[in-house]
């Protein structure tokens, strides 16, 4: 008997409008939860067409898990979206097909390695002490603090720092700091992505300047770091066959590897700086947001960072990260609830079916992970932070992590998951070790917003010293 197969006309999707479609009922900032919304009522798989462009949406964790393993050969990224994000001058892993994509990966996942994690960790252990006297400052003050901020500081530090080999220090620097800059950039190249028309390239708006501006300050940083770059490499040729950091690694291989020249090196620089930040440090934001609500999770990471801390500011051997369970279940849970890139954007090369659906080319695939790693068919209590569900010790009898893609999943794979673990593993330490975390808005009023990254709207805490 011939298996069924659903074709495009045959999904069902909310109603659109002639010749637009879906396009005036879309809330990009909340679009993965419209998509949640949508769900409910047209199913795993369902379509949107936006003025012609045909959408398909799978919120089907086995579907999602196929499509992502098929990369790079049958499926690849948004190609509206690798378009747009090289229209900035970014040419780097993230945006990187075919044969282009597997030198690119090859680089970048060697410089992140962690060989290389191993060989910075005293910076990192610098950086978290820095973060450690801004906010005993601000508890001696008494101040209340916009902790998301305070992340995003940190993590351009720690990015800077281990792919540059650079000392940023943007924790302790008043204004003009490059992650002025940073923060311009995400929601823009969102927005461009998803507009089908577009106006940028015509009307010049505030905001369109605004943009243009901090990329060109983004581009002059990196084009400094990579001059700086060549002439430590020049001065220091043995640098050559042990490369010190990213930057220098990716310098070498570009002198060797064919097809990988000045564009390669910056479009890469590029994409870490803006892979690197965002998502860590929201990750982290949520997770200051989550375990408010939950004061016996604060009180078992503390017991934890008591433990194995001892009487430092933060942990002292690289090996320790592996100790902090707890903190790591944290960072688990916190991303099973609030991954910071609910929505992927894949299109196929050629029509191809995948189980029961055609998907065509000329489609671009919304994958909505955060739905299936929030349903009761995947986890037990699936909407309840739980961070023992991760540990040896949990009873939870539903927890199929194959529905858990925070890092997406298959050969794109986010390469800085383990890097991105060891700060949050550092942070949350440090910080619960130290100091008592009191949230001063009101839970209800944090909200997530969609930009590229889930972030979530600014709120503020209030931290005192434990005793
Ligand atoms: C909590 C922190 C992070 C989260 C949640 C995250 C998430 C993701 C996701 C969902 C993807 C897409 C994967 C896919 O398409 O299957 C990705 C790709 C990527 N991430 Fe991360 N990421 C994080 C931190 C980092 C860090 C620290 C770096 C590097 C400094 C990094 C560098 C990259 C790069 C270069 C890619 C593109 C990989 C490729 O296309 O082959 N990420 N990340």
């Amino acid at each position: 008997m011939e298996r069924e197969v659903k074709t495009f006309n045959q999904l069902k999707g909310p109603k659109g409008l002639p010749f637009i479609g879906n396009i005036l009922s879309i809330d990009l900032p909340n679009l993965h939860r419209q998509i949640e919304e949508w769900r409910k009522e047209h199913g795993d798989v369902f379509k949107l067409t936006l003025a012609g462009v045909k959408l398909i949406v799978v919120t089907k964790p086995e579907v999602i898990q196929s499509i992502l393993k098929l990369r790079p050969t049958e499926f690849q990224r948004a190609s509206k979206m690798n378009r747009v994000i090289r229209e900035q001058g970014i040419h780097g892993l993230f945006n990187a097909e075919h044969d282009d994509w597997a030198k690119h990966r090859a680089i970048i996942t060697k410089g992140l390695d962690v060989k290389h994690q191993k060989q910075f960790f005293p910076e990192l252990k610098e950086i978290t002490e820095r973060l450690y006297r801004k906010w005993l400052r601000d508890t001696e003050l008494g101040r209340e603090i916009d902790i998301q901020q305070d992340f995003l500081r940190y993590t351009v530090d720690v990015t800077t720092s281990l792919a540059f080999g650079i000392e940023m220090n943007t924790i302790e620097e008043q204004g003009g700091v490059i992650q002025d800059h940073l923060e311009k950039i995400f929601p823009v190249i969102f927005k461009r992505i998803n507009d089908p028309i577009a106006f940028y390239k015509v009307v010049k708006s505030k905001r369109t300047r605004e943009f243009d501006y901090a990329l060109k300050e983004i581009h002059k940083f990196i084009d400094e770091i990579i001059t700086n770059g060549k002439s430590a490499i020049a001065n220091d040729p043995k640098l050559v066959t042990e490369p010190t950091n990213v930057l220098q690694a990716i310098l070498v291989a570009a002198e060797t590897m064919e097809g990988f020249g000045d564009e390669e090196v910056k479009g890469n620089l590029l994409t870490l700086l803006m892979a690197g930040e965002d998502t860590t440090a929201h990750t982290l934001a949520w997770s200051i947001q989550q375990l408010t609500q939950y004061p016996e999770a604060i009180y078992s990471l503390q017991k934890e960072a008591d433990g194995i801390l001892g009487d430092a500011t933060c942990f002292q051997a690289y090996e320790d990260h592996s100790k902090l369970k707890y903190a790591e279940a944290v960072a688990n849970e916190t991303m099973r609830l609030k991954p910071v890139a609910p929505l992927l954007l894949n299109e196929p090369f050629e029509d191809i079916e995948i189980e029961g659906y055609l998907f065509e080319k000329g489609h671009r695939i919304v994958l909505q992970t955060q739905i299936g790693a929030t349903s009761e068919q995947y986890f037990t209590n699936a909407n309840i932070f739980q961070p023992e569900r991760w540990l040896a010790v949990s009873r939870c009898p539903m927890h199929n992590t194959d529905a858990f893609m925070p890092f997406g999943a298959g050969p794109r794979f986010c390469p800085g998951r383990n890097l991105a673990l060891l700060e949050i593993k550092m942070v949350l330490s440090m910080l619960f070790k130290n100091f008592n975390v009191e949230m001063v808005t009101k839970p209800k009023e944090i909200n997530e917003i969609l930009a590229f990254t889930m972030m979530s709207s600014p709120y503020k805490v209030k931290l005192t010293k434990r005793v």
